[in-house]
């Protein structure tokens, strides 16, 4: 089967997005939401998008033109999927309404339209499952924002078809993004893996060694080689998201992540980050805005059980054959926008001293922390 129509469902943050990089590829895409006044704004965001390419010479004005012509709107879902033969769905994260909505595209749309989610958390094959074509049904994980981030994971359920996947794949180097493939549905895929439980371990991280907030954060950036402090990264995802994150990896795996109370009480007083004005840190306006963080502030904490618990997450999706050391490292540089190979910082601190790292944690708190069988073969 060849792609040519696309249909987005849900004109959102993500949607919006996934239909502009979509159509300056060249497909047809129809985006669809449930009122017309949602689709009118996302198109506005599509045009402004389009408009400032223009400017910085990105491409031509015509280009532009003719890529947003390529889109169109519906509000009726049947209308939306007629000449379709992949559809992206990407509405609210709430497994209730994912259910809902395939529910109703599976009866209005063609037998062999393909299905991808755009779900950061829930499991693939758990939705897939509830269409008649669980063998057509892919995950497709874009990252926010889609115009902007180069790295796309894409999620074969159970029995979604190697066809699938590979035409899946294709589609997404065909809008000039990376593929990763995350080779088993498992909570979080690979990079909310090695994300989310890190912010966690990080508060425990502070707890215990009662550190401020900017000296964990300067050992994340310059000893650990992330684009910025873990706290930050966590202020600019929004807390709204980590929270939601954690319950569903918690639900579905108690190994992959020791939920720190902060997380839940920042959430629930509504500090959710940059987005707030206030998450971890305080900001001053809703511009982006950075915190001071430097080499010397970064020499008074060691943020080795940091790298121990992002190394025995990537360490366990190698062993449960998710993913391999390779395609780990792309998804964390082209995800996390990490500038040093998560192997490369636990061969620094020595591989030998994470296990006894992780081991004295299991010691005392439990058995969250027991190193991974690759990293004790690794030693
Ligand atoms: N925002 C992020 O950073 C991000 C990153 C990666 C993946 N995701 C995932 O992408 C998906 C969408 O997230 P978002 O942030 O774009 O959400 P959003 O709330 O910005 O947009 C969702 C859109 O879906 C629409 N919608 C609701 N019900 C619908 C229906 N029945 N049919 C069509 N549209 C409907 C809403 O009106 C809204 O416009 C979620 O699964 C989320 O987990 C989000």
């Amino acid at each position: 089967m060849t792609v040519k129509n696309i249909t987005v469902l849900g004109s959102g943050i993500m949607g919006h997005g996934i239909a502009q990089v979509s159509a300056t590829a060249g497909y047809n895409v129809v985006l669809r939401d449930i009122e017309q006044q949602f689709l009118d704004k996302a198109m506005e965001k599509i045009r402004w998008s389009l408009d400032k390419l223009v400017t910085k010479e990105k491409i031509s004005k015509q280009e532009s033109d003719a890529i947003f012509a390529r889109i169109t709107t519906k509000v009726d879902l049947a209308e939306a999927v007629k000449s379709a033969e992949l559809v992206i769905e990407a509405v609210p994260e709430i497994m209730d309404l994912k259910k809902k909505v395939y529910a109703e595209l599976d009866k209005v749309a063609g037998k062999d339209i393909i299905f991808a989610s755009n779900t950061s958390t829930l499991p693939i094959t758990e939705i897939a499952n509830t269409t008649t074509r669980p063998d057509k049904f892919v995950g497709i994980h874009f990252f926010n924002p889609p115009q902007l981030m180069k790295l796309v994971e894409v999620i074969p359920g159970q029995k979604t078809k190697q066809d699938v996947v590979d035409l899946t794949v294709n589609y997404v180097r065909s809008v000039k993004k990376e593929p990763v493939i995350c080779k088993k549905d498992v909570p979080g895929f690979i990079v909310n893996r090695l994300f989310i439980p890190m912010v966690h371990e990080a508060c425990w991280l502070r707890q215990r060694g009662n550190y401020k907030l900017e000296e964990i954060d300067s050992a994340v950036k310059f000893t650990m080689g992330f684009p910025m402090g873990i706290f930050e990264l966590a202020d600019f995802t929004g807390m709204d998201v980590i929270h939601k994150a954690t319950i569903e990896l918690e639900l579905r795996d108690k190994k992959v992540i020791f939920p720190h109370k902060d997380i839940e009480a920042l959430y629930n007083e509504k500090k959710l980050g940059q987005k707030s004005g206030e998450g971890f840190y305080k900001y001053s306006d809703d511009k982006y805005e950075r915190i001071q963080l430097d080499e010397t502030l970064a020499k008074k904490c060691n943020p080795i059980s940091l790298a121990a618990n992002i190394l025995n997450n990537a360490a366990w999706l190698v062993t449960n054959k998710a993913s391999d050391i390779a395609e780990i490292e792309k998804a964390a540089q082209l995800g996390l926008g990490l500038k040093k190979p998560i192997f490369d910082t636990a061969k620094e601190f020595g591989i030998k001293n994470i296990v006894n790292e992780l081991n004295s944690l299991a010691s005392k708190h439990g058995s969250f922390y027991e190193p991974d069988p690759l990293l004790i073969s690794m030693q």
